[in-house]
């Protein structure tokens, strides 16, 4: 299967976010996940469409926006206007997960579903058939830089083996503590997009490239 790499800006500087991200891009990243939180649905706050609508013009990577927000159905028209393709809620997060992920493809984008560690892989089997990429978190959502939450490797495979028995071509990410250590592990468990913050802009610009590489090919 083929491993998509998908530096997550939280660890970038944001102080020359559109050079760093062009440095990913040519590192030779597949995607470029935002991590965007609200202060409520986790104890953090980033970014929001503004910086998305800037950052736009600097890249030709996708975007895979990752909203840890409450409320999320107020928002996705505009991370979709600002620039966002694949649009990523929080069932935890959602009062109709459905009615959301049907908004953001009548916008033109790709639906995900993010499941915090606690939260069943229950929650979005019913919904398979509006849903283009699960990402199941290996941290609690909220801070880059913590520690891979090993526990999740079983949900993992689970999630790889619904899409399997759905028969679509739905993606499988992972997000938190992603680094050369433990991107073998998910890779293994059946994950095919590797999120990855600190592991990549932890590094010197000039080492992005062996990082990613170090990722990809765990
Ligand atoms: C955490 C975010 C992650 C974070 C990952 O809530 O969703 O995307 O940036 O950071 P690392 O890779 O440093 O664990
Ligand atoms: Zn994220």
């Amino acid at each position: 299967m083929d491993i998509q790499i998908a530096p997550s800006i939280l660890a970038a500087d944001f102080a020359n976010l559109g050079a760093d991200i062009k440095a990913v891009e040519q590192a030779g990243a597949d995607l470029l996940h935002v991590d965007v939180m609200d202060a409520n649905f986790v104890p953090n706050i980033s970014i929001g469409p503004s910086v998305i609508k800037s950052i736009r013009s600097h890249t030709d990577l996708i975007f895979d926006v990752h909203l840890m927000i409450e409320e999320p159905h107020r928002y996705v028209e505009s991370f979709a206007a600002a620039g966002a393709d694949w649009i990523t809620i929080h069932p935890e997060a959602s009062s109709d997960t459905a009615e959301t992920l049907q908004t953001i493809r009548s916008l033109g984008k790709k639906t995900g579903v993010s499941l915090k560690p606690a939260t069943s892989l229950d929650e979005i089997a019913e919904h398979l058939e509006l849903i283009d990429l699960i990402l199941i978190m290996t941290v609690e959502p909220g801070f880059g830089g913590q520690s891979f939450m090993s526990d999740m490797l079983e949900k993992v495979k689970a999630a790889r083996e619904l899409i399997g028995a759905s028969g679509r071509a739905i993606n499988l990410e992972v997000d938190g503590g992603i680094k050369a250590d433990t991107a073998p592990q998910v890779i293994a468990a059946g994950a095919n997009v590797l999120v990855s913050g600190t592991g990549i802009f932890g590094f010197d610009q000039s080492d992005y490239g062996t990082a990613i590489s170090a990722l990809r090919n765990a």
